[in-house]
C-alpha cells in the first residue's frame, strides 16, 4: 500500500516526503517538474536513506496518471501539485484554473476509480480573503481576491461535494499560513524560479548579496511597527501536520478543514532582524509603497489542529531563519539543473 504524493518534488512536498519515509511509509511521487527539479530525489535519498518511486507525469494528462494508479496499490493521496503565484494567476487566470482545477478533477476521478478515497489537500489562508479580525479560525467567512485563491476555494468545494456524494471519502483540507525555512540538513529547501515574490526567499538573497536591498511593502499599516504581520511556519512543522492530517482522514470519513500556522504574527521588520541575527549578515531594506492586495495582519488560531489532529508547531522564528540561512549558503543557486 502506497501514498501518492502529487507535487512531491516541490518545496512543501519534498519535506513531507522526507517525514513520510522516515516513519516507514511507501511513497510514490507524481510531479511534472514544472516548478521543481528531479535532483530533489537524490537529496531526499541522502537524508532518509530511501528513494521514493517517481513518475514524471502531468495531472492534466489523465492517461499518464492512470499508469501510476495501475502500477501501484495507492491507498491515499497528499495533493500538493498546482501553481501557486498570486500575481501570475492574475495575469494568466486560465492557466491557473486549468492546471489547478482540471488537475484535481483528473486526480479525483482516478482516486474514485481505483478506490483510494483518502486525501490531504494543500489549501491556503488566502481563502479567508480580507479577514475581519485576527487570529483567524476555520469558521471565518471565505472569499478570495485573486484567481489562485479562487482555485483553492473551488477545490475545497469540489472535495466537499465529493464527500456528500461518496461516504467512503476522508478528506483533510490544510490551510497553510506562510511556510518558510528549510530542512535542517540544508539539503532541501525552497527554490523559486526567477525573482522571488515572497518575503523570506527575497530576504535570504539580499543577505547573500544577490540583491542589493529588500523593498518593504508599506510601513503605514495599523500594526505595531507599521509593516505587514504574518504567521510564518517552519516547513518541517508543516510537513509533520500532513502526517497527522492523513491519519485523521484515514479514520474520519467526510471533510474537515484545519489552519496550519503557529498562532504568532511577525512583522516584516521583525523578520529582517531575525534573519540578520540567524545569518550574521545584514539585510538592507528600503520602505516602498504598499503592494496591492496585501492585508495588514494575518495569523492563525491553530487550536483546532491541536485538538483534532494532535499537531502543533514546535519551531520558532529563529529555527526558521537559521535553517533557511543554511539552505541559502549551501545552495546559492538553488538546486542544480536536472
Ligand atoms: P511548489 O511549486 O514548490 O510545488 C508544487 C509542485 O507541483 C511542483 O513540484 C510542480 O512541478 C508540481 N506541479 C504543478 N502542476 C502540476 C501538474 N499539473 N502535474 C504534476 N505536477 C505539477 O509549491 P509548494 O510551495 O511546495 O506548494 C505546494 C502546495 O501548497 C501548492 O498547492 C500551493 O498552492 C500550496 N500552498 C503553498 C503555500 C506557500 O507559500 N508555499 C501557501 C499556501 C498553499
Ligand atoms: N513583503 C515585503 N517585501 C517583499 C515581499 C513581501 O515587504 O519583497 C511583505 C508583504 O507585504 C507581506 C509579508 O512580507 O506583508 C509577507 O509577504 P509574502 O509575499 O511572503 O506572503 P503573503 O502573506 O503575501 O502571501 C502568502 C502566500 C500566498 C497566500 C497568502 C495568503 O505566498 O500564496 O500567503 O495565505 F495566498
Amino acid at each position: 500500500m502506497s501514498i501518492l504524493v502529487t507535487g512531491g518534488c516541490g518545496f512543501i512536498g519534498s519535506h513531507t516526503v522526507v517525514e513520510l519515509l522516515s516513519i516507514g511509509e511507501d511513497i510514490v511521487i507524481l510531479d511534472n517538474l514544472s516548478n521543481s527539479k528531479e535532483c530533489v530525489l537524490d537529496r531526499i535519498e541522502t537524508i532518509t536513506g530511501k528513494r521514493p518511486k517517481f513518475y514524471k507525469a502531468d495531472l492534466l494528462d489523465i492517461d499518464e496518471c492512470e499508469k501510476v494508479f495501475k502500477e501501484n496499490d495507492i491507498e491515499s493521496v497528499i495533493h500538493f501539485a498546482g501553481f501557486k503565484a498570486v500575481g501570475e494567476s492574475v495575469a494568466k487566470p486560465m492557466m491557473y484554473y486549468h492546471n489547478n482545477i482540471t488537475g484535481t478533477l483528473n486526480l479525483c476521478a482516478l482516486m474514485s476509480k481505483y478506490g483510494a478515497k483518502t486525501i490531504v489537500f494543500s489549501s491556503s489562508a488566502t481563502v479567508y480573503g480580507m479577514p475581519k479580525s485576527v487570529p483567524i479560525s476555520e469558521d471565518f467567512p471565505l472569499s478570495t481576491t485573486n484567481p489562485y485563491g479562487e482555485t483553492k476555494l473551488m477545490i475545497e468545494r469540489i472535495l466537499s461535494d465529493i464527500c456528500v456524494s461518496d461516504k467512503e471519502y476522508g478528506v483533510s483540507v490544510l490551510r497553510y499560513f506562510n511556510p518558510i525555512g528549510a530542512h535542517e540538513s540544508g539539503l532541501i529547501g525552497e527554490d523559486p524560479k526567477g525573482i522571488p515574490n515572497n518575503l523570506l526567499p527575497y530576504v535570504s538573497r539580499v543577505a547573500a548579496g544577490i540583491y542589493e536591498h529588500l523593498s518593504v511593502f508599506g510601513d503605514d499599516y495599523d500594526t505595531p511597527d507599521g509593516t505587514g504581520v504574518r504567521d510564518y511556519i517552519h516547513v518541517v512543522d508543516l510537513a509533520k501536520a500532513h502526517l497527522c492530517a492523513l491519519d485523521y482522514a484515514r479514520k474520519n470519513k467526510g471533510i474537515d478543514y484545519f489552519n496550519v500556522g503557529t498562532g504568532n504574527g511577525y512583522s516584516v521588520l521583525e523578520i529582517v532582524k531575525a534573519y540578520e541575527e540567524a545569518s550574521g549578515k545584514p539585510v538592507k531594506y528600503k520602505i516602498s509603497p504598499r503592494r496591492p492586495g496585501d492585508i495588514a495582519e494575518c495569523y492563525a488560531n491553530p487550536e483546532k489542529a491541536y485538538k483534532l489532529l494532535g499537531w502543533k508547531a514546535e519551531k520558532g522564528i529563529e529555527d526558521m531563519c537559521r535553517d533557511l540561512a543554511r539552505w541559502q549558503e549551501g545552495n546559492p543557486e538553488g538546486y542544480p539543473d536536472n
